[in-house]
């Protein structure tokens, strides 16, 4: 699990508790309004409760089980005024959200469903500039923008190819987990490789597992601000989100080729894929260029490693953002 996140989810988890509490404190106003009575029964159960922490610590006084006798029929009076006005017997009994950890976000030493989701919503957030307004999924996904003609002799038709290429990215997302290939995504552009990024992010993130998407320039960027920041909260708002791009499940990294080259940008990209191999981490890259553009750009060590460690899916057919235009 990545802290940022955690640390936002627990913090959701604590807004939901003060809501639960702002609540509690409505109804007991509302009913002291409504009951006089039971402010009195209130007050007596509180005053009964000082007195028995004094007894557990030692000091003198009516014993405990005469107390605790007391208390019951001052609970068991409550409940029946309150039934007797409408209300639940349990309208002012302390609220919590989640039944199982009683929103503390941990249930038998492991954390909580309910923590659990509020995990995962952040990190739908942040997948957020990816999934945009949700569109993109495997059934959205069309082939008739691909020609079913093939445009050399000898080719499969785009239609085919691209076919497989759903094919093998719903069986992916299906399937993700250890033994799982790393993807790379090859073609020029507005043929569908962010698109089918998203729908792979989505189904993946939806099993619970840590996913992560941003262009390789936005990537080098948070590792510009990490290394030569001067900035304290920006340097370590980079620092966290490195950690998150290195250590995530699954990462996503869009527009490979399009970032300005330098020592520094090609040095941390290799430190990054080759950390995240080792680590047996997912990545899935999309990229304009071919093996050759890769190997000339990169080198020849990134472009082995990209060659021998990934499962490359060739995208074909014509732009689709120009194909829209065209039919408008
Ligand atoms: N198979 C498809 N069915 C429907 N819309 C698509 C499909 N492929 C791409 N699009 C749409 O076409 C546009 C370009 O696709 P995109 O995934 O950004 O291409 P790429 O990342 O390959 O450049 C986007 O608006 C996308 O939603
Ligand atoms: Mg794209
Ligand atoms: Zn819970």
């Amino acid at each position: 699990m990545e802290g940022r996140l955690l640390a936002r989810a627990r913090a959701g988890l604590e807004e939901t508790r003060s809501a639960n509490r702002r609540e509690e404190n409505r109804r007991r106003e509302e009913i002291a309004a409504a009951i006089p009575e039971i402010a009195g029964i209130e007050k007596k159960l509180r005053l009964h409760m000082t007195e028995l922490v004094g007894l557990a610590l030692g000091g003198q006084g009516r014993g405990a089980e005469e107390l605790k006798e007391e208390n019951l029929a001052l609970q068991a009076r409550r409940a029946e005024l309150l039934r007797q006005h409408g209300y639940a017997e349990d309208y002012l009994s302390p609220i919590c959200s989640c039944p199982k950890c009683r929103d503390t976000g941990w249930h038998e030493g492991k954390i909580c469903e309910c923590l659990l989701r509020l995990y995962k919503q952040e990190q739908t957030r942040e997948l957020a500039p990816l999934l945009r307004d949700g569109a993109e999924t495997f059934d959205a996904f069309r082939l008739d923008y691909y020609s079913n003609i093939p445009f050399a002799e000898g080719q499969r038709a785009p239609r085919d190819r691209m076919r497989t290429v759903l094919a093998v990215c719903r069986t992916w997302a299906d399937g993700f987990g250890d033994g799982s290939p790393n993807l790379l995504f090859t073609g020029a552009p507005g043929l569908g490789k962010t698109f089918l990024s998203a729908a792979i992010a989505r189904a993946v993130a939806e099993k619970g597992a840590g996913v992560a998407y941003d262009t390789v320039s936005g990537l080098l960027s948070s590792f510009e601000k990490e290394r030569f920041s001067r900035d304290g909260d920006e340097q370590s708002d980079a620092a966290s989100r490195v950690r998150q791009l290195m250590s995530c499940d699954l990462l996503i990294l869009d527009d490979l080729g399009t970032e300005m080259s330098t020592a520094f940008t090609q040095n941390a990209l290799y430190t990054l894929l080759d950390g995240r191999l080792r680590a047996g981490k997912k990545t899935i890259i999309s990229t304009n260029l071919n093996a050759e553009d890769i190997a000339e750009r990169y080198g020849a060590a990134l472009a082995s490693r990209l060659r021998g460690e990934y499962e490359w899916l060739e995208f074909l057919g014509r732009d689709i953002r120009a194909q829209r235009k065209e039919r408008r």
